[in-house]
């Protein structure tokens, strides 16, 4: 098997790498201060998963592990028909994501019945910790990963020779726990003969929602996670047109950070809750006109996104608030709930204003079907209630639907890698 699928992941390495739209004309003409120059979009796809990747991959996979030095096939993502070639065998995938601090593990079927799934979350021990300390990342990582990727198989009531590919996330993550996750898929291919298909983790965000709910290409995704921000067009299952990224720090650390800084952690409603969690729950309490956060990047004309502002914001308004109070060591300030709505409805703001532009550039460019316009909304942070609801919002507005998946299908799992 794996000469064919050697040549299958290589057929990849084709695709021209980066592709430019021109948009300038018709900008102006419409007065709709768009981009002004060309605009650099890059097809995702190309982008991410270019030569150099696949090349790296491919060896990291095989030179990595001391376990075995026998050979791993590696199968491209888009090219799973070449598994079997019986079209009766029920055709199982085992998805293992580490790439933060999740170790999570699923087997799934073709059809993306999900089969057997296993997680094991480090978000406590991490909250604990004041933050993800990359070396305890890993060594929980290898604490667990062959237990959670044992028990998703027990779940799937299936045995290891069942699984007929291992897709792991290899890019982009925390080089310490994305090596403790493609050294156990490269040990299990090795052992049980099996290919492996290496899974870039925001692809896998983009194109989780497929599993739940019917959504046809091509669709805009915007995915709002711990390490990311991306505004995309998701043309194919590996064709992304990108339309805006994170400048800086993502959406996730800042709700992490000023989580942090309020020392929510502390209080009892908040034990055991990721940044982001805590700061909706404190949010639900509190008013989010308090207090006036800065519009960001409201002059640029392009769709990027920025959060540190926003996160320095808060920062000082926090420390201010706690000089004003009187509040120190682990004390909780009595208005946090006002600054956690404040901050999440500034943070709302933001996207909202990207987004804005983004439909408004699909419209004009015909980038997305008239009729049955689809905005997915994923990662981590796509699980705050509050932020899909104001984008829900905007989209009436646009006669465009709004499609998120579950919130557990959001945040890190090893679903939406098998998948
Ligand atoms: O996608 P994810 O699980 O991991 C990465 O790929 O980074 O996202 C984790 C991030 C964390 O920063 C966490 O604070 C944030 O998602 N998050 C939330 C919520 N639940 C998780 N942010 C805002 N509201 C939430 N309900
Ligand atoms: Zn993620």
């Amino acid at each position: 098997m794996s000469a064919p699928l050697r040549h299958a992941t290589f057929s990849l390495m084709s695709y021209s790498r980066y592709r430019c739209i021109k948009t300038a004309t018709l900008e102006r003409q419409t007065n709709l201060c768009f981009w002004n120059t060309n605009l650099p979009s890059l097809d995702l796809s190309c982008y991410l998963m270019s030569y150099r990747f696949y090349c790296q991959c491919y060896r990291y996979l095989r030179r990595s592990s001391k376990i075995n030095k026998s050979k791993v096939a590696l199968l491209p993502r888009n090219n799973r028909n070449n598994l079997s070639t019986d079209a009766c065998t029920p055709r199982y995938v085992l998805g293992i994501e580490t790439s933060c601090d999740d170790t999570g593990a699923a087997v799934v079927d073709y059809h993306g019945n999900i089969i057997g799934e296993a997680l094991n979350s480090q978000t406590r021990i991490h909250v604990e910790m004041g933050g993800i300390i990359p070396i305890i990342a890993r060594d929980l990582h290898k604490q667990n990963i062959a237990n959670v990727v044992d028990e998703a198989i027990k779940n799937a009531k299936l045995s290891n020779q069942d699984i007929e590919a291992i897709a792991v996330t290899t890019e982009p993550g925390l080089a310490l726990s994305l090596f403790i996750g493609v050294n156990h898929a490269k040990m299990l291919a090795s052992k049980y003969r099996k290919p492996v298909i290496p899974i870039h983790h925001m692809e896998a965000h983009a194109l989780t929602v497929r599993m739940v709910e019917r959504v046809e290409f091509p669709y805009l995704v915007l995915l709002v996670s711990g390490g990311h921000c991306l505004l995309a067009l998701a043309q194919d299952v590996n064709k992304f047109l990108l339309l805006g990224r994170g400048l800086d720090d993502s959406p996730g650390d800042a709700f992490d950070k000023t989580a942090r800084q309020m020392k929510l952690k502390n209080l009892k409603e908040c034990a055991g809750l990721s940044g982001g969690e805590a700061v909706e729950l404190m949010a639900k309490t509190g008013n989010p006109k308090s207090f006036q956060f800065p519009g960001v990047l409201s002059q640029n004309r392009d769709c990027n996104f920025s959060f540190s502002g926003l996160k320095f914001h808060a920062k000082n308004l926090i420390f201010q608030e706690e000089l004003k109070q009187g509040i120190d060591g682990g004390n909780v300030l009595p208005n946090a709930g006002d600054i956690c709505a404040s901050f999440q409805d500034g943070i709302v703001k933001h996207l909202l204003h990207r987004i804005r532009r983004g439909l408004l550039y699909s419209e004009l460019k015909q980038l997305l079907p008239a009729e049955n316009k689809t905005l997915v909304l994923s990662g981590g942070v796509a699980s705050n209630m509050y932020i899909r609801q104001e984008i829900e919002n905007l989209c009436q507005h646009f006669n465009c639907r709004l499609v998120c998946p579950p919130p557990k299908l959001c945040t890190d799992n090893g679903v939406m890698i098998a998948w």
